[in-house]
């Protein structure tokens, strides 16, 4: 990329709409022990968790030999290949999140602009707080464990359309119903699967600010969407399809594909491995069920974003049985 792409891609332009609230009433008692328990449970990055460890060598960091189990290229590698693999791959996937996190800081500075009511408000600034020290704790742990991958264009433009719509409603459905959500998912995996005493401590912490985080989003969508206009409504549901059906990684066309970026820069066929992971990796399956199937599907039925119109799409895909 050259430095004028580069630019480019970093840039977004959107018109943001700014709403005060000056009658000051209180409209989400859930918010406030949410709110209270936000103020309560900071924590300091530099301190909380203990840097002094050997990054990446105390054990498998994500275990990715795990998610390539049954694909035919893993099986070939030299146990040193095989090291070499769970370093970048890791990096990789923790590089995504740590975009992510970005996204999320960004995004929640934001709606502290745009949500109508200054309970939320305030309960957003806290989780401004929260993202900043996600970046921060990311960062700091990738670049010690390898080096930072470029975000995926995938996630890329998740978040750009995330952050340059208007709604306040897509924002919170986009980022933290949908993308923390998974996020969460991926987490509780990765601390299980975690052999780096480091990485888990971070997943224990930024675990405890993400749960609130989606607690946040559905408490506001739960209350804003029986009232929403239908053509909204629409647009929430059409939204919502479009990135789950993208972002559910099951063939050549779908799921964060810059992972090839890893295959190539070792000189192998990044095409060929995608094929090989998508087709047989039964962990990949098992994962993605488990983000989607388990924790994103049955959250958009109970905020009733599965309509009879957008239904059988879901089920074309298989999100739905
Ligand atoms: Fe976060
Ligand atoms: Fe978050």
């Amino acid at each position: 990329m050259t430095t004028a792409h580069a630019k480019a891609a970093a840039r977004v332009t959107y018109q943001l709409e700014t709403l005060w609230d000056y009658d000051y009433e209180p409209t989400h008692e859930e918010l406030e022990t949410l709110y209270e328990t936000a103020k309560k449970n900071q924590w300091n990055g530099s301190t909380a968790i203990d840097w002094g460890r050997p990054i990446g060598k105390e054990g498998p960091v994500l275990n990715v030999q795990v998610a390539f189990a049954g694909t035919h290229f893993f099986s070939r590698l030299t146990p040193e290949e095989q090291r070499e693999v769970e370093v970048r791959v890791s990096a990789w996937r923790l590089s995504q999140f740590l975009h992510g996190e970005q996204g999320a800081l960004v995004v929640c500075g934001q709606l502290v602009n745009g949500i109508p009511e200054l309970d939320a408000k305030l309960y957003a600034a806290t989780q401004v707080v929260d993202e900043g020290r996600h970046v921060e704790v990311f960062e700091r742990y990738v670049k010690r464990l390898h080096k930072i991958y470029p975000v995926d264009p995938l996630l890329k433009a998740v978040l750009d359309e995330i952050l340059a719509t208007n709604l306040w409603e897509l924002k919170l459905l986009g980022m933290q119903m949908i993308v923390e959500g998974l996020a969460i998912a991926a987490f509780n995996l990765m601390r299980k699967q975690t052999g780096d005493a480091t990485l888990g401590q971070l997943l224990d912490y930024v675990l405890q600010d993400e749960g609130r985080h989606v607690n946040f989003g559905y408490f506001a969508l739960r209350r804003a969407i029986p009232d929403m206009e239908a053509a909204k409504r629409e647009y929430l549901e059409d939204f919502t399809f479009r990135v789950c059906d993208l972002m559910y990684a099951r063939d050549e066309r779908t799921g964060f594909q810059s992972i090839k970026h890893v295959w190539n820069e070792l000189g192998w066929d990044g095409d060929k491995i995608w094929r090989d992971t998508v087709a047989h990796s039964q962990t990949t399956k098992a994962f993605n069920s488990f983000l989607f199937h388990e924790n994103l599907m049955p959250r958009l039925q109970r905020l009733a974003l599965i309509s009879p119109r957008i239904e059988p799409r879901y089920r074309e895909i298989g999100l739905l049985v």
